[in-house]
């Protein structure tokens, strides 16, 4: 190797079959599957019954360009064998990263990273140029998910990576440390044009207007700050001397501001002796809250509350293992999409994002639509974590399978939240007839 061929980059074995895979004209058609949905001749949701890969390539042609957030929830890389079935160059079957590569800890990425990659650039065609990618990771592939993220969509779209408090629980068999969260990786398709949504504000309430002040309700913010600013004037007080700022703090306003602010009457004294605090009015603050980058489970639940209220709604205990909470998703919806707009979730696991999205559109009088993607796994009453699940589907009279859980529990919560918009059609990823 010479210099010349060493670059900055990512690089694993299996990522140029990664890439043929990603431009490989799909070998499926969709098929629709009539009277499996619900309301389907007016609804614009849409469950798909396929591998992700295949079937974000079929929707390119409708969806191109026209999804507002993209939610992502991928295996997170624990050990256990990753589901994918990328046919490209005509071959097929199950692929495998190079045999000679033994390290299996490095396998193991190299296989995350080989189903990632097309996928993400996928889903970076079918973005809205307003529109976001959100992730959900655990510390198993986010250094790597990171660096994907930065080669797909570029360095310059990274948004931030959310940290949500999944447990409150402590392990005390953990080795280290026992670990609280988890994160979600927010790429914009173009973070100049990111339509970002405010969040409704919580704090109006702390605005009053005890001295009916005509501007409206405010609070009182301090006049001075930590961070340096440049003046470093004396405030003239009522009482006929000068303030400086304190000691190791300084003026938040420009001596002009202040002054403007005194004559308007937003400069309020108390004591002599004690520093002046200035009105903040409703009226001037943003119209809602900036969100933040830490999810926390008073905020948005976490793995416990979601379990909870998967069984209560399906009236069965664990049929599906890791469903993350509705207040969660609902938490990135209001971030990221405005009430017209297209979710796509392409490993739809139990459907959270349908039934957010529409307890979200109940909330706001939205008409958000969703696209869920979820392959058909084949779900076995032999294999203990199957079970449940397997049993789940017997009671129902379907097809023991993951895309089955996901339609019954959409089903379930469109009983549940209740309303004349809801729906969906059904359409399975079926190979192309020779
Ligand atoms: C972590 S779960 C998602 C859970 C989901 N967010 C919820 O709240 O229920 C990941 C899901 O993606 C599905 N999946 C994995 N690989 C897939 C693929 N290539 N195509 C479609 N679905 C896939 C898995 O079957 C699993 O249901």
């Amino acid at each position: 190797m010479t210099e010349d061929d060493e670059r900055y980059g990512l690089n694993w074995p299996g990522r140029r079959a990664a890439l043929a895979a990603a431009a490989a004209p799909p070998l499926s058609v969709l098929e629709p599957r009539p009277a499996s949905g619900l309301a389907e001749a007016s609804t614009r949701n849409l469950l798909v019954e396929g591998d992700n890969l295949e079937a974000m390539k079929l929707l390119l042609p409708e969806y191109a360009g026209s999804v507002k957030l993209a939610y992502l929830d991928p295996p997170y890389n624990t050990g256990q064998a990753l589901v994918y079935d990328d046919r490209f160059g005509g071959g097929r079957g199950r692929r495998e990263p190079d045999p000679g590569y033994v390290d299996l800890r490095a396998r193991r990425h190299a296989a995350w990273l080989s189903m990632m990659l097309p996928r993400l650039m996928l889903v970076r065609a079918l973005l809205h140029p307003r529109g976001a990618v959100m992730i959900s990771l655990d510390d198993a592939e986010l250094p790597r998910a990171r660096e994907l993220c930065d080669e797909v969509f570029g360095p310059d779209q990274f948004l931030a990576t959310l940290v949500w408090e999944k447990v409150h629980t402590r392990k005390n068999a953990a080795r280290g440390f026992s670990v609280s969260h988890e994160y979600v990786l927010a790429y914009a398709r173009d973070a100049r044009q990111w339509d970002r949504v405010l969040l409704p504000r919580t704090d109006a309430g702390a605005y009053r207007n005890p001295d009916d002040d005509p501007r409206g309700p405010w609070k009182l913010d301090p006049v001075t700050a930590h961070n340096p600013y440049s003046a470093r004037y004396k405030l003239p007080t009522p009482w006929g001397t000068e303030l400086p700022p304190p000691t190791g703090r300084f003026w938040a306003f420009s001596e002009e501001t202040l002054k403007r602010k005194e004559a308007e009457g937003a400069l309020v004294w108390g004591r002599p002796g004690r520093y002046p605090m200035v009105k903040r009015y409703l009226a001037d603050v943003q119209d809602g809250l900036v969100p933040t980058t830490l999810l926390t489970r008073d905020m948005v639940g976490d793995t416990a509350s979601a379990r909870r209220e998967l069984d209560a709604l399906l009236g069965a205990k664990g049929v599906f293992e890791y469903p993350k909470p509705l207040a969660l998703i609902r938490q990135l919806l209001r971030i990221a999409t405005r009430p017209d707009d297209l979710v796509l979730d392409a490993f739809g696991g139990a459907g959270t994002t349908g039934h957010a999205v529409w307890q979200e559109n109940g909330a706001d009088g939205g008409q958000r639509r969703w696209i869920i993607l979820q392959r058909p796994e084949p779900l076995s009453p032999d294999v203990p974590r199957q079970r449940a699940s397997a049993a789940f589907c017997q009671a129902h009279g379907v097809c023991p399978d993951l895309a089955q859980v996901t339609r019954l529990r959409l089903l379930k919560a469109a009983a549940a939240v209740g309303g004349a918009e809801l729906g969906f059609r059904v359409a399975c990823v079926r190979p192309r007839e020779p």
